[in-house]
C-alpha cells in the first residue's frame, strides 16, 4: 500500500463502469466512497454520497461529506457522466450544453474542489474517464465526443499545471462497454421522423448501441484504473478497448483524414 491512495472518490458509483470500479477497488484493498444524484440505500461497503456534477454547490457540498466520512481524499476517479445523440443540426445549443455542463464543466467542477484538498495533503491522483470518442469523433455523437475532447485537453493541461504539487492527473480512455450508457442515452428532441437525418441517426445508434452491449466484461476498466493509481509514475493516457479500436487510435495521427472518415462511415452507416 506504500505507493498508492488509500482513499478513492468515483463519481457516478451508481452505475456501469463506476459501481465497477468502486466495487474492484474496494475488492482491493482501497476505501472508496461513490457518488450519485440520488444515493440509494446504504451503499453496503461503498458509502454514496449525493453529488450532481452539473452543480457547483452540490459538488462542494458533496466533497466536504466525503471528507468529513473518511478524512481525506487521495484519488478522484472522474466517472460521471452521459451521451445525447442526435445530428449536429438537430442539436439545440441547451441540448448540446447540458453534454458539456455533465461530462465537461462536471469534471472540472469536482477537480477544482478538490484540487486544493490534494495540495494542503502534499499530492493526489485525478483518473478522468475520457473515452476512445474522445480522440476519433463519432457521427451523430458529435456533442459527446466534444465533450471528451475538451476532456482530454483539459487533463492534458491539468496535468502540467498540478505536477509541481505532487497531483498526478491521468484519463483512461474506455472503448465500448455495457453499462447503463446505452439505455441513459439521451436522443435530441428534434431526432424524430421529421429529420432529414432520421434514418442514418437511428441506423448508426442502433450500431453504437449493439457494440457497447455487447461487450460485458468491465474488469479491464477497473485493471487499468488500478494501473493509473498504482503506478509510480502514471501516465497521461490509459486506453481500454478492444484490439482493434486501440490500433485504430494509435494510428490516427499517421492516417490520411479521408481513410479515417471512410472507416468510420463504413461502420456507422453501412447497408
Ligand atoms: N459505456 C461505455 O461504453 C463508455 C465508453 C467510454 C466512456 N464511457 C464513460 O464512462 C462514464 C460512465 O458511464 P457508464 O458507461 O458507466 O454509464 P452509466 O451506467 O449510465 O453510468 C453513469 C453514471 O454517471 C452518473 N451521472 C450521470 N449524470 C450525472 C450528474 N449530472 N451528476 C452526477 N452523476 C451523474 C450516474 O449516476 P446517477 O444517475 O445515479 O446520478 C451514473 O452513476 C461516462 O463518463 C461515460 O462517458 C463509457
Amino acid at each position: 500500500m506504500t505507493n498508492r491512495p488509500q482513499t478513492v472518490l468515483v463519481t457516478g458509483a451508481s452505475s456501469g463502469l463506476g459501481a465497477a470500479i468502486a466495487a474492484g477497488l474496494t475488492a482491493g484493498g482501497y476505501r472508496v466512497v461513490g457518488t450519485s444524484r440520488q444515493p440509494r440505500g446504504d451503499g453496503g461497503a461503498i458509502p454514496m454520497v449525493a453529488m450532481d456534477v452539473d452543480d457547483d454547490a452540490s459538488v462542494a457540498m458533496a466533497i466536504g461529506q466525503v471528507v468529513a466520512l473518511v478524512g481525506r481524499i487521495d484519488a478522484v476517479v472522474n466517472n460521471a457522466g452521459f451521451g445525447i445523440a442526435g445530428a449536429i443540426e438537430d442539436t439545440t445549443s441547451d441540448e448540446a450544453g447540458a453534454q458539456m455542463c455533465t461530462n465537461f464543466l462536471g469534471t472540472h467542477r469536482v477537480c477544482r474542489a478538490v484540487l486544493p484538498l490534494m495540495r494542503a495533503q502534499g499530492g493526489g491522483r485525478i483518473v478522468n474517464v475520457s473515452s476512445l470518442a474522445g480522440i476519433v469523433p463519432l457521427p451523430f455523437q458529435a456533442f459527446y465526443s466534444a465533450s471528451k475532447f475538451a476532456v482530454e485537453a483539459y487533463s492534458e493541461a491539468l496535468r502540467i499545471e498540478a505536477k509541481p504539487f505532487g497531483i498526478h492527473v491521468s484519463m483512461i480512455e474506455p472503448g465500448d462497454y455495457a453499462t447503463g450508457f446505452t439505455a441513459h442515452r439521451r436522443m435530441t428532441t428534434a431526432s424524430n421522423s421529421a429529420s432529414p437525418y432520421h434514418a442514418r441517426v437511428s441506423r448508426a445508434v442502433a450500431i453504437m448501441a449493439r457494440d457497447e452491449q455487447a461487450n460485458r466484461d468491465l474488469g479491464p476498466v477497473v485493471a487499468t484504473v488500478r494501473r493509473a493509481l498504482e503506478a509510480a509514475t502514471p501516465k497521461l493516457r490509459y486506453p481500454t478497448a478492444t484490439a482493434a479500436q486501440r490500433i485504430l487510435v494509435a494510428l490516427k495521427p499517421f492516417l490520411p483524414d479521408a481513410i479515417v472518415e471512410k472507416l468510420l462511415t463504413s461502420t456507422y452507416e453501412a447497408g
